[in-house]
């Protein structure tokens, strides 16, 4: 790592203690934010939070959803959750180019993930290219299972910045969980990691649960050498009721793009199945800078600010244990 990186790894290490109570969210924060601007922003953004205010200064990073569908049935997503409201299988060409054709300048991060895996679009290493040429940086989040053959070679030369691999935290819970066969997981991303450009940075992507909470210090130790960092996050469900504080994602400087253009400043509620209430507009009738200054957002952020945030927030629950980090910041007002 540069001189740069791990001087905003300590400061990201400090900033995450003061906000999470643990500093295990540094890597995260660095993964997405890298340039001064962005920390100034977010700087914004929190002071926003903070106050109450209804508005964000900016945004910093987004997520795009390639694909709404999944090769596996993971207990914590597919496997489990009601998928009510339904969306195109794979997000059309020019839905994507034009969120990156009119992306905001502030943003200097896209990342490839949401409800599905992405490696199931037949355009994937076109978007990547897409976004890398535009000068933003292009990260992956990936089940690993189709990191074979062709597709591996061509995800390992793509300008990818990160490629974080979803697993579990052994052998026995990754059949059962997320019903993959970790050996052969193993060969995947051995193979990506002979094969990858030096610059790319091959990650563990763990979700922390009742089942799997002890066993979280083993994670390292067997995977030791073979990827470059692991990132914990706690199981949401959405079985709670009466949540009603602000949540900090809102107000994050990030928004999340499903298949259908479709934006919503929340990751994790697109598994509660009940999104209508949070969404904030559509990539194919507004631009991001309008959306995120528009009237849908204004009023979401003040509902939250004041109590009454949408129903998938009041019904969000986080995984709470000791060893894992916290997720969603949440002041009560
Ligand atoms: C939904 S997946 C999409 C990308 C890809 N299919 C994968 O598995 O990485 C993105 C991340 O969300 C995590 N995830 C799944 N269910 C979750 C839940 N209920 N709460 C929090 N994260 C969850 C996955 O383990 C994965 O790391
Ligand atoms: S966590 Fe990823 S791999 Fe597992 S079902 Fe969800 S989208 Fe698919």
């Amino acid at each position: 790592m540069k001189w740069s990186g791990r001087i905003l790894t300590f400061l990201y290490k400090k900033a995450s203690q003061l906000l999470f109570g643990n500093s295990d969210h540094a890597d995260w924060i660095l993964e997405k934010m890298q340039r001064p601007g962005s920390i100034w922003l977010t700087c914004r953004n929190l002071w926003h939070y903070w106050r109450g205010n209804p508005r964000i200064a900016g945004l910093t990073a987004i997520v795009i959803e390639p694909v709404y569908g999944c090769n596996l049935r993971c207990k914590t997503c597919w496997g489990s959750m009601e998928y009510v409201k339904n969306r195109p299988a794979r997000m059309p060409w020019e839905t994507f180019t034009r969120i990156i054709d009119h992306l905001p300048k502030s943003v200097e991060s896209v990342t490839f993930s949401l409800a599905g895996e992405p490696l199931l679009h037949d355009g994937i290493i076109p978007m990547i290219e897409y976004v890398c040429k535009k000068g933003v940086r292009a990260i992956l989040a990936t089940n690993g299972t189709l990191l074979t053959g062709e597709i591996l070679g061509r995800i390992a030369a793509s300008p990818l910045s990160v490629v974080n691999v979803s697993v579990e935290t052994d052998p026995e819970l990754n059949l059962d969980i997320r019903g993959v066969d970790q050996p052969q997981l193993r060969k995947n991303i051995t193979h990506l990691a002979e094969l990858k450009r030096p610059e790319m940075e091959i990650k563990l992507a763990l979700v922390a649960h009742s089942g799997n909470d002890a066993k979280m210090s083993q994670v390292k130790e067997q995977w030791a050498g073979l990827i470059e960092n692991i990132k914990i996050s706690p199981e949401f469900k959405f079985t709670g009721k009466d949540n009603l504080s602000a949540c900090l994602e809102l107000w994050r400087g990030n928004v999340n793009i499903l298949t259908d253009g479709t934006v919503m400043p929340c990751c994790v509620s697109v598994f509660s199945g009940d999104i209508d209430s949070i969404i904030i507009g559509n990539i194919n009738e507004q631009t991001l800078i309008e959306i995120i200054h528009g009237e849908r957002f204004r009023s979401l952020l003040a509902g939250a600010a004041q109590g009454n945030p949408p129903p998938p927030c009041q019904k969000c629950v986080e995984f709470r244990s000791p060893n894992i980090p916290r997720r969603a910041l949440k002041l009560g007002r």
